[in-house]
């Protein structure tokens, strides 16, 4: 009986069959090795591989490649998803200690029996004086939180807890690898966690789509304890179709391994991979279009429709909205929602882009559509107006908005620095603000990048 080899309900938890991701394993390892012990949050949307990348460095035998030896690096996996409404840091901190204490030899583990015995003792001195024991004893806790936001949404959570926590990395060998379906400030339930000093304690890493040739590896190893070896033009369509985001690459090469289970011939085997491959992608499609908001929809629908063969806008009108996103753009590039090709954007997979032009054709959205994509234009006739700015400033305050420095808008709008840096003074005076932080965010707030 031959097993199909490829899955994609679970995580991947076998390290021997997790692709890619070379350089973000070696980011959150480096940053564990040096001396301060430095915590990573991981950044992704859902199913694009943030879990099976924690059970990957969770593997005793990755650590050690990784100079981590698992008897110095305790790292304890939580999946918070188990959070609930009800979950109080206290019952949290149980749970993780309780599993810190299973790394633990008996004698060692008695010293956080005390801890857990008793609910209130369970205060932040406690928790200070139980990882004081375990950097006495050259213990090092790693702690990967999985779903973190199920914390930082949870009001059970306070600014205390963030605090504590923080306390806790800084002056202790602990670190934490969270994860999240955005970066973690975005999923806070209060301002005052958002702007706790916590998050300063994390690098983000993004985790995006496979690249072409670990996309193709995946394929290959998957397939290499099989006689089945899928065609050169099955590769081709399923990394056209599936692209190289690795949930859908294994859904898509699930079903097409299981048409050369059921024998069927070359010709049958394409339109059942795809039919069933399009039923079960579908409703995750449907999920990431829900999460974005709306300017990020304009984007997607552009990039979908710019490659399209008919579009219900002109081309140029498209072209030239999208040249206006960058920063949307790279928003969507860091998510993981479109793929870089050549010297351009499209929607990270066939599938999705697919699902996109029959959305515009079937729904009410086609309607908006125009005037989304112009939606920048009015946008900046009404701040004009509100603000007195002229059009050479607004287009400096947008240049400025996307990041760029005053040599780099100089050069792009080839006037001098210092032409460029009078425009930026009289820009923040008609703006009332005093700095590009605060221009940038006038220009975020008014929709204008
Ligand atoms: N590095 C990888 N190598 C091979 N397959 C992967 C990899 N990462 C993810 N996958 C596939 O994608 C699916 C979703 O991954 P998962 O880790 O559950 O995502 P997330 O935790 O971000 O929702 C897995 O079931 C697996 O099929
Ligand atoms: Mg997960």
């Amino acid at each position: 009986m031959i097993v199909n080899p490829f899955t994609y309900g679970n995580p991947i938890s076998d390290a021997r069959r997790f692709v890619g991701r070379e350089r973000q394993v070696e980011q959150i390892f480096s940053r564990l090795r040096n001396v301060e012990f430095e915590s990573s949050s991981l950044v992704g949307e859902r199913r694009i591989g943030k879990t099976s990348l924690l059970n990957y460095i969770s593997d005793a035998q990755v650590r050690r490649n990784h100079r981590l030896p698992p008897e110095e690096f305790i790292f304890v996996y939580a999946d918070l998803a188990l959070l609930d409404a009800a979950t109080t840091p206290t019952r949290l901190w149980q749970y993780l200690l309780r599993q810190i204490s299973t790394h633990l030899s008996d004698a060692d583990g008695e010293l956080l029996g005390a801890a857990l015995a008793d609910h209130n003792a369970l205060d932040n001195f406690t928790l200070a004086e139980v990882f004081d024991r375990l950097d006495a004893q050259k213990r090092h806790v790693v702690l990967l939180l999985d779903e973190f936001e199920n914390v930082t949404r949870n009001k059970n959570f306070s600014p205390d807890f963030f605090y504590s926590l923080r306390s806790l990395a800084i002056h202790h060998r602990l670190a934490l690898i969270t994860s999240s379906r955005r970066e973690l400030i975005e999923l806070t339930h209060s301002n005052e966690i958002r702007s706790s000093p916590f998050f300063n304690i994390f690098a983000n890493i993004n985790v995006r789509l496979l690249n072409r040739d670990d996309a193709r590896a995946l394929i290959e190893n998957a397939l290499s304890d099989t006689t089945v070896r899928f065609t050169p033009t099955e590769i081709e369509d399923v990394l056209q179709i599936a692209g190289t985001h690795p949930f859908f690459l294994q859904t898509a090469c699930h079903f097409l391994f299981e048409t050369y289970l059921e024998d069927r011939h070359a010709a049958q085997r394409r339109a059942l991979w795809t039919r069933r491959f399009e039923q079960e992608a579908a409703p995750h499609l449907t999920e990431y279009w829900r999460h974005c908001d709306e300017a990020e929809k304009t984007v997607l629908a552009a990039l979908a429709l710019v490659g399209a063969s008919e579009s219900p806008v002109p081309k140029t009108q498209l072209r030239d909205f999208l040249l206006r996103s960058e920063r949307r753009i790279a928003q969507l590039d860091k998510h993981a929602l479109v793929v870089a090709r050549d010297d351009s954007y499209a929607p990270f997979n066939g599938l999705f882009t697919d699902w996109i032009l029959e959305m515009i054709r079937e729904g009410p959205f086609a309607r908006d559509l125009q005037t989304a994509l112009q939606g920048n234009r009015s946008n900046a006739q009404a701040v004009i107006r509100a603000t007195g700015l002229s059009p050479r400033e607004l287009e400096v305050l947008r240049l400025v908005a996307t990041g760029l420095s005053d040599a780099q808008v100089a050069a792009k709008l080839v006037l001098s620095p210092r032409t460029v840096s009078t425009h930026l003074q009289s820009i923040y005076n008609k703006l009332g603000v005093n700095s590009r932080a605060g221009a940038t965010r006038f220009a975020v707030d008014n929709g204008l990048v």
